[in-house]
């Protein structure tokens, strides 16, 4: 039968999500515009270690609270820990941030944080391999198909269990820029809906 209840948030299972990222943020800007239509999962906080970040001033938009980080704070101390506490952080996602997450921050949040690589890993991952140095790195090889790679976060660079991959052609006249678009088309298409998918799996 057609329920005429009508639809309400039950704030006691309201799950709560933080993205890191430290640039543009167009994944993240992505991301809370998906969340905006979930009803029990909300977008609480961006984090970013970077004060000019774009991603600082999308998040303000929308009235969601920032935090920056320095490295001594996230490195040799555990002041992150309290401010996702403080926000009653679930779940991390990780959106062009860049800085290695340490041992207590992955220990805190196992398999409950993912990262979005721009390449098919475990191809083109690792330490310096970001942005445009992925995506000429694979002009340079010859590949024929790249794509973009979501995975859990362990404590090593793009290297935790992959959770979904898409794929995209590369066509012989494709520049390392063209290459880049392509896959952040992928990414924006995917990234908020498998958020949205391991969050429903894992139990919180
Ligand atoms: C994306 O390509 C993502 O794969 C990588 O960093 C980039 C972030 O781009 N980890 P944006 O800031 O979301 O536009």
């Amino acid at each position: 039968m057609h329920s005429v209840l009508p639809h309400f948030t039950n704030y006691d299972t309201l799950k709560h999500l933080a993205i890191f990222a430290s640039g543009g943020g167009s994944n993240a800007q992505r991301i809370i515009a998906h969340f905006q239509t979930v009803p029990d999962i909300s977008v609480s906080l961006v984090v970013s270690n970077k004060k000019q970040a774009g991603v600082l001033e999308i998040a303000r938009e929308h009235g969601i609270a920032t935090y920056i980080i320095d490295r001594a704070a996230f490195y040799e101390r555990t002041d992150m820990l309290t401010v996702l506490r403080e926000h009653q952080i679930d779940f991390i996602a990780l959106a062009g941030f860049l800085w290695l997450i340490p041992q207590y921050l992955v220990q805190a949040f196992p398999q409950k944080m993912l990262n979005i690589h721009p390449a098919l890993l475990p191809k083109y991952g690792g330490q310096g391999m970001y942005g445009m140095h992925v995506h000429q790195a694979v002009r340079a090889s010859g590949d024929t198909e790249t794509g973009m790679t979501i995975h859990f976060v362990n404590d090593q660079y793009d290297a935790g269990s992959i959770v979904f991959q898409a794929r995209c052609p590369v066509e012989p006249a494709d520049t390392a820029l063209d290459i880049a678009h392509h896959v952040l088309v992928l990414e924006h298409r995917y990234y908020p809906e498998v958020i949205e998918g391991v969050i429903r799996q894992v139990s919180l």
